[in-house]
């Protein structure tokens, strides 16, 4: 049984929305383009005997845990080790055009930040990794022992939200001169060290911003998921569903925007009708976000901040 820590977030709704496209189909295939645990996909394919996942995941291990609890339903899900934003081409890799849906639940996985040698987690002491891939690509402190001090206060401002970046970016210089930053504790500690005191008392763990900031350049978070919009949008057969949850206001911003482009009408404004083929080809589903409820956010602390936005391709 699966603990509320690794409990899918909100499992009752993804599967709502999700299927009227699956139950038009006698032959339905879905994508979920972020496996995880394979949670949400062992679901739905539970639910829907006839239904067909083609799962992607960037993360090897989350990939050969899925893949066990999955074992049931294994012959009805093609898990694929690839980027999100690969997904057109994994699709065309398996002579695939359309499908009746997709789903995206994006970020770390709760087994992720519970693995402390990965380096998500400011409170485990650890090496700073932070590689989703740990197969390829940068980590964290190679970025940190790399990148100039400018290149520093933009990752940690603009994807922490961090208003003491030139401080934080300022000391991490110093310490990897002087040979004091390797583990997460390293930097949970330079992090507390640039933050007047009255600051820190509120807000939380001030090292949650800065870690944030680096986990999205490591993994290439917000470029990655901007190319992968378009490319699921465009994946979805009319009729098909895409739902996306959101754990940050980054990601769910470009979500947004993805979503807004294609939903509304080309005609312009004032007019009291659409013009020929300038309607929008895509309609909301849920109208702005939605948030996961009270109940569930009790038992699940990560649902707290998820926000849902899903959408149905009305037109070719
Ligand atoms: C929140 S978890 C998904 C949990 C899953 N829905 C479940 O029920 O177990 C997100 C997963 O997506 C993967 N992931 C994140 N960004 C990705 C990307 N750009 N491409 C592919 N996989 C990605 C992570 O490695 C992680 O395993």
């Amino acid at each position: 049984m699966q603990d509320a820590l690794h409990t899918p977030v909100a499992l009752d709704r993804c599967i709502a929305l999700l299927s009227p496209a699956i139950e038009s189909n006698a032959n339905p295939i879905i994508i979920d383009a972020t496996l995880g645990m394979g949670g949400h996909s062992k679901a739905l394919l539970l639910k829907y005997s006839n239904l067909k996942i083609i799962a992607l995941d960037r993360d090897l291990s989350a990939i050969k845990v899925a893949t066990d609890n999955l074992s049931d339903v294994i012959d009805r899900i093609q898990i694929v080790h690839a980027v999100y934003d690969e997904l057109s081409a994994v699709l065309a890799n398996l002579g695939i055009e359309k499908v009746d849906g997709i789903l995206f639940d994006l970020g770390v996985s709760s087994m992720q930040l519970d693995q402390a040698d990965r380096g998500f987690a400011y409170s485990q002491e650890a090496p700073l990794d932070m590689r989703m891939d740990q197969s390829s690509g940068l980590s964290a402190l190679d970025i940190l022992n790399t990148y100039s001090y400018g290149d520093l206060v933009r990752v940690i401002r603009n994807f922490g939200e961090e208003k003491f970046a030139t401080k934080i970016a300022d000391n991490i210089i110093k310490a990897r001169a002087a040979g004091t930053l390797s583990t997460t504790k390293d930097l949970a500690e330079i992090v507390k060290n640039s933050i007047p005191a009255p600051a820190r008392r509120t807000g939380g763990n001030p090292a949650k911003r800065t870690f944030q900031a680096l986990r999205i350049e490591v993994n290439q978070e917000l470029s990655v998921l901007e190319r992968a919009m378009p490319q699921a949008i465009e994946a979805i057969r009319v009729g098909g569903r895409l739902v996306v949850m959101a754990y940050q206001s980054l990601e769910d911003k470009i979500v947004k925007k993805a979503f807004a482009e294609v939903t509304e009408s080309h005609s312009p404004l004032g007019l009291p009708f659409d013009l020929p083929n300038s309607a929008a080809s895509y309609k909301l589903i849920i109208s702005g976000s939605e948030g996961a409820s009270e109940e569930e956010i009790a038992i699940n602390a990560r649902a707290q901040s998820m926000r849902l936005r899903a959408l149905e391709r009305v037109a070719a």
